[in-house]
């Protein structure tokens, strides 16, 4: 058995057991969501031993050189000591500033932060309820911008946060958000290189956020942005998008419905591929349904795209439990 400390309490690590599921086994309590590291909302921080590659994978550089890994990917090979995570993230109370409908099915929450929160657009963050429940949801809102932080919420039918949300919360009421984390965002970016923009349902939410940081960035090659949905019930800003074309002409806008019998019917994933004229010279953005985002990288890899040209976040649900 390889010997793991957290905290200094050596743990009872089983063959192919992760760090987190250890740590459960042992009464010790780490924060989770997704359990497939994607959220990172279970960082915790090596400070000896080696940290297996696939518990880093996303992780930004700075987090990544401090020893800090997702413990829902950490299978240890090698003796390791572990502590929770310290000032890896910062955790800031917000106050909701307004709830709003943006579809039938979708809610735009704007939260005022009460002290600062640094973030990228269309980075993501983990709002966390009353309790403790978190879920990861992408920023739509630019930091230069906007003082508030703006995300776009789909109500799953019983879920709990969507319920929380639509049953319990109220304007002004106190929260906490924690991150930010993941790389979908303009940095890094060259304002020749064209750009591809694609998601379904709110998906949309970083893509929308990209879009308007990149415009303001004086970004000069052209911006496509692709929004599918399965029937017209599921697109929103259409006004928005439809003016942000207008007004400025290496912008635009296309919505795929799949079950659609019209001109805007179609496949995201096809339409996506085909989409950079200048395959070599375009960046991708993928985010939203996490088969649909596999399905497109796929698809873009196979007809030549380099993975390291491809930025996704996957809307992969938390883990039941
Ligand atoms: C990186 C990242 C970014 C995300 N960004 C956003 C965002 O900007 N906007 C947003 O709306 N969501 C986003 N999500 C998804 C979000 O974190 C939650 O999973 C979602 O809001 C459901 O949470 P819940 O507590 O309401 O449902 P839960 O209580 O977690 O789930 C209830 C049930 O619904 C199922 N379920 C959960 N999600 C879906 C789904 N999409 N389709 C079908 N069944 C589902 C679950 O498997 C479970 O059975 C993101 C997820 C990740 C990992
Ligand atoms: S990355 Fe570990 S719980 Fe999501």
């Amino acid at each position: 058995m390889v010997s793991v400390t957290f905290e200094g309490l050596p743990l009872d690590i089983k063959p192919g057991q992760t760090v987190l599921a250890a740590c459960e086994a042992a009464g010790i309590f780490l924060e989770s969501s997704c359990r497939s590291g994607v959220c990172q909302t279970c960082l915790v921080q090596a400070v000896e031993g080696p940290v297996p590659e696939i518990a880093q994978a996303g992780l930004s550089p700075a987090l990544a050189t401090q020893g800090y890994l997702m413990s829902c990917m950490c299978v240890p090979a090698a003796p390791m000591k572990i502590i929770r995570q310290g000032q890896a993230r910062q955790r800031v109370e917000v106050a909701v500033q307004s709830i709003g409908r943006l579809s039938s099915s979708v809610v735009r929450l704007r939260l005022e932060p009460l002290s600062p929160f640094s973030y990228r657009a269309g980075q993501f963050l983990g709002l966390v309820a009353p309790g403790g429940l978190i879920r990861s949801y992408s920023l739509a809102s630019l930091p230069e911008r906007d003082s508030f932080l703006e995300l776009h919420i789909r109500l799953i039918p019983g879920g709990r946060m969507s319920d929380f949300i639509e049953k319990q919360l109220e304007i002004g009421d106190r929260l906490y958000v924690q991150g930010p984390s993941g790389t979908c965002c303009y940095d890094g970016i060259s304002p020749d290189q064209h750009i591809v923009l694609a998601g379904t349902g709110t998906g949309l939410a970083p893509l929308w956020a990209i879009a308007q940081d990149a415009l303001s960035r004086d970004h000069k090659a052209p911006i496509r942005l692709y929004h599918g949905a399965l029937n017209a019930s599921g697109l929103y800003l259409v006004d928005d998008l439809v003016r942000l074309a207008r007004e400025n002409p290496t912008f635009t806008y296309t919505h795929c419905i799949r079950d659609g019998d019209d001109t805007t019917s179609g496949d995201l994933a096809e339409a996506v591929t085909h989409a950079g004229t200048e395959l070599t010279k375009t960046d991708y953005f993928l985010c939203g349904d996490p088969d649909l985002v596999r399905r497109m990288k796929r698809s873009l890899f196979l007809s030549g795209i380099r993975l390291d040209r491809i930025r996704s976040d996957a809307f992969v649900p938390a883990a039941a439990g």
